[in-house]
């Protein structure tokens, strides 16, 4: 090993006169969980020497020495024999070392005209670019699996609820598409937030830029970004795009959980409306008969971490100064975490809808109790005449009624119907169905299972 660069301390030049304590160096290094931006750390560094050659500030041999060893480099991590050191603190650090050992003085000369902290920022940016690409497709897998499971229960009734209270009877496909919608706008965010991610920070040098010939727009093109960060001081330090993505992310594991725990209700004995897959669940160590919805409860519970890395994340920016500081370097647990429970959980679930088996009778059986039609009852009153209010007034007589005796609306005769009203007749009994009830609701957004057909064909074209 170079002797230069095998202690920290030395790491950076003759200005330290003392090494730091091991402490101090487990305490500043990040190569334990940087390591995994070494590929997009190599894709980086090859574009900027590309560029560095094209401008002439290096040599063509110089280039080809590094493509040689950084294709050394990244074929010794892809075996695992890439010796990673501590006392070279960082990713960077330790990719530019080894280079220097295969290549010689090419690779001292990659560092000119950068620095780590456009490096760095770079890596992140190309580092997340892939992950929302990957969950860009993800999210869509999730949402095709929802849209099946949509079309088999189009016109599978259970209670809609408000309040957790029955409220009026809905469609099991309209349920489902009502998490179509919520991942979609998720993905929708992750192509917005793309945007802000894909802009190349490199060329920023440490903060005020380089004194070098460079082309900044020639790495940016190599790179696929879109375009190259406008402010130096400002591409360095900032990191409100990752913040971005952790917010676009905090989002999709909330609206996970809240699937989460509507399968878990749903698979409680009590309830019974669905069953999970078993290789979803668990069972006890110590109750034979349990069946524990083990996934959703997790996922609910992981939704807690990446919300709390929404908030890590806000506030290592709060009251930064300008331009980089050490404190960035905390950004990337909680990133890497956060791509990776969004990764799996979102896999996981695009699996495990479609392993969920309805039982439409025990969803029935719910709907019939309740009340659910007492809206369509009063809605019936209103178009034979009667003030809305007045409607209302009637059917929660009729419903009081209804609980006395212990029995559905339905289960009333016309003529004890007309007690409350008058106005009613003996058309009122298709109104009074679960599936009368379902089908009135026939337009845009509601839950009609036409329209529930009718909206499945619409995501479907979206998604194809
Ligand atoms: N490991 C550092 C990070 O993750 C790289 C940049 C370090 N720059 C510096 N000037 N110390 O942010």
């Amino acid at each position: 090993m170079n002797e230069q660069f095998s202690k920290k301390s030395e790491a950076w030049s003759a200005r330290f006169s003392e090494p730091v304590s091991d402490l101090v160096k487990r305490y500043t290094a990040s190569v334990s969980f940087d390591q995994r931006l070494a590929s997009v750390d190599i894709q980086g560094s090859l574009a900027h020497a590309e560029m560095l050659a094209h401008q002439k500030i290096i040599s063509a041999q110089d280039y080809a020495d590094i493509q040689r060893g950084m294709a050394q480099i990244q074929a010794e991590i892809a075996e695992g024999k890439f010796t990673w050191l501590l006392d070279l603190e960082d990713v960077h650090l330790n990719i530019e070392k080894r280079l220097t050992e295969l290549v010689g003085d090419a690779g001292k000369r990659l560092h000119t005209g950068r620095s780590r902290n456009d490096q760095v920022a770079t890596d992140i940016r190309l580092y997340l670019r892939a992950a929302i690409d990957d969950i860009s497709v993800l999210l869509r897998g999730l949402r095709m699996a929802l849209v099946d499971l949509a079309e088999k229960n189009a016109d599978t009734i259970l209670p809609g609820f408000t309040h957790m209270q029955v409220a009026q009877p809905v469609t099991f496909g309209h349920h489902m598409l009502a998490y179509v919608e919520m991942f979609g706008r998720d993905a929708e965010r992750m192509a917005d937030c793309r945007k802000r991610v894909n802009r190349l920070p490199l060329g920023s040098a440490a903060l005020a830029g380089t004194t070098f010939p460079i082309d900044r727009e020639r790495v940016a093109d190599s790179l696929g970004f879109d375009d190259v960060c406008h402010n130096s001081l400002d591409a360095v330090s900032d990191r409100d795009f990752a913040i971005e993505f952790c917010a676009a992310s905090a989002l999709i594991m909330t609206h996970i959980s809240r699937l989460s725990e509507e399968l878990v209700i749903w698979m409680s004995p009590r309830v019974g409306f669905i069953d999970i897959a078993d290789r979803f669940c668990t069972g006890s160590s110590i109750m034979p008969q349990k069946k524990n919805p083990d996934v959703p409860e997790l996922a609910r519970g992981k939704t807690g971490r990446v919300n709390g890395h929404l908030v890590a994340l806000l506030t290592l920016m709060k009251a930064q100064p300008l331009a980089y500081n050490k404190d960035n370097q905390e950004d990337k647990e909680p990133l890497f975490d956060t791509v990776d429970t969004v990764i799996d959980t979102l896999r996981i679930f695009a699996d495990m809808a479609g392993g969920i088996a309805v039982k439409p009778q025990a969803m029935r059986q719910a709907a019939l109790q309740g009340y659910a039609t007492a809206t369509d009852l009063a809605d019936y009153l209103v178009k034979k005449g009667l003030p809305f209010r007045d409607a209302h007034e009637a059917v929660a007589h009729a419903v009081r009624a209804c609980e006395q005796r212990g029995c559905d609306l339905a289960a009333l005769s016309t003529e004890e119907l007309r007690q409350f009203s008058e106005l009613i007749g003996p058309d009122v009994h298709q109104v009074l169905t679960l599936e009368g009830s379902v089908a009135a609701r026939h337009h845009v957004g509601g839950t009609a299972p036409e329209q529930v057909l009718l909206a499945i064909q619409r995501v479907r074209t979206l998604l194809a």
